[in-house]
């Protein structure tokens, strides 16, 4: 006999994140759309994340949002460093709630990775001849003064002052995230920005309390974690993105990771996102090849060395595989962004590849509505199958939406 909830796949078993109920396990992992300006959000990303709110997922990221406006990567990041930001992150929440999804930010600070351009041009620094353009270079703020990529710009050595502006920036930024109606907010650890830079001994050289060793280099990460929580309410979830290893230089790896994250849980993170590399190496994101859940086995180390719930994440485009993953205990969550990019309705065709009961009740009921119809115009009339289409009027047969054609093939 069926047994409903053995056969349900964990995919799509809902998932209780303190008071936060997420309809399943499957998010749409952060993606920095550099279509804003002044850091607002604009339709672009109202859509964007909307299509996969539409398409079934149970988490919805926005993009990296910068604390600070010197904290953005390019003029055209996205921010929650301002008040007036707020509406604009508030009609994307409201919508993505309305889908029935669980909308999320992740708060971000770049640090010495600023002052450039987007993807679409490599990356390259900002330069005086950019001012003309109105994008002038602005410096880049580290724990200790290295370039980012060898021959980059030397961003500016932090003070004490400078750590304490950012802290409260955090803090700020994550107090604007709850006005804007936003249920689950991750800070970004990883990737080599700001609080990576303090982590990793590649870019913190620091002696004082906020370097050295371990413990020290930690620092800055967990007081940001400990600013943040507290303006973010006791009944919603924090998550935290980590490069569970570097690319390159074997000198951060999982025995810090685990350090770090017994760190994070005392402090009440809730989820770790198990992201890799962004200091060292050739270039921002090296070292590990990336074959499919190429980044699966960090999260289940976390998971089993610490007890602490995580998201797998990177080249999982498999129904099965992403099923598999939550079934042996690697991760709680599963997060995809290529592969939602390329097919937003990820969602309802891995329902339907794991035989969920009712793939169609994971978007809107509009949508849902036709696409049965289309279930079952499919059915009725399989490929090969030969039907006469009508031309005039007197040979018209009648027909229902409903119900299909009545008298199928009888009128051929
Ligand atoms: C367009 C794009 C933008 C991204 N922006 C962010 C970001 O803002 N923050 C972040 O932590 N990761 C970012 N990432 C990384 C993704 O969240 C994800 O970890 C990575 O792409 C691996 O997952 P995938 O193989 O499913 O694409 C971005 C990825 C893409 C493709």
């Amino acid at each position: 006999m069926n047994d409903p909830v053995r056969d349900t796949p964990l995919l799509f078993t809902p998932i209780q994140l303190r008071s936060v109920l997420a309809r399943n396990r499957i998010v749409s992992s952060p993606m920095c759309q550099y279509a804003s300006d002044d850091g607002g959000p604009e339709e672009w990303q109202l859509v964007n994340f909307g299509r996969f709110a539409m398409g079934g997922c149970g988490i919805v990221f926005g993009e990296e949002s910068a604390v600070e406006a010197r904290g953005r990567k390019t003029h055209h990041c996205a921010g929650i460093y301002s008040d007036s930001h707020i509406p604009a992150y508030r009609r994307i929440t409201d919508f993505i709630k309305s889908l029935g999804a669980v909308p999320a930010i992740q708060l971000g600070h770049c640090g010495r990775r600023a002052s450039q351009h987007g993807p679409l041009k490599d990356r390259a620094m900002l330069t005086e001849v950019d001012a003309q353009d109105n994008m002038q270079p602005w410096q880049g703020i580290s724990p200790s003064p290295l370039p980012p990529t060898p021959g980059g710009a030397i961003p500016r050595e932090m003070d004490a002052s400078d750590i304490r502006a950012t802290i409260v920036a955090w803090r700020e930024a994550a107090q604007r995230s709850v006005d804007a109606g936003y249920d689950i907010c991750e800070i970004h650890g990883a990737h080599g920005y700001l609080i990576h830079q303090f982590l990793s001994p590649l870019s913190n050289l620091r002696s004082d309390g906020y370097g050295g060793s371990l413990e020290g280099r930690m620092r800055y990460a967990l007081e940001v974690v400990e600013a943040v929580r507290a303006v973010w309410p006791q009944d919603k979830p924090l998550f935290f993105r980590t490069s569970a290893v570097e690319g390159a230089g074997g000198v951060w790896g999982i025995e810090e990771t685990l350090a770090l994250t017994r760190e994070l849980k005392q402090r009440g993170v809730d989820v770790v996102d198990c992201s890799s590399g962004g200091v060292g190496g050739d270039g921002p994101m090296p070292g590990v090849p990336r074959v499919p859940g190429f980044q699966a086995g960090y999260a289940r180390e976390i998971r089993r060395d610490t007890g602490m719930p995580t998201v797998a994440v990177g080249m999982i485009t498999d129904a099965h595989h992403a099923e598999a993953i939550l079934r042996d205990g690697s991760a709680d969550l599963i997060a995809l962004a290529r592969g939602l990019m390329d097919n937003p309705n990820w969602p309802l065709h891995a329902a339907r590849e794991l035989g969920y009961a009712d793939p169609l009740s994971l978007i809107h009921a509009r949508e849902a509505q036709r696409l049965r119809l289309l279930e079952q115009h499919s059915k009725e009339y399989p490929p090969g199958i030969a039907v006469e289409i009508p031309f005039g009027p007197e040979e018209q047969v009648s027909y229902s939406w409903a119900a299909g054609i009545a008298g199928p093939r009888s009128a051929l």
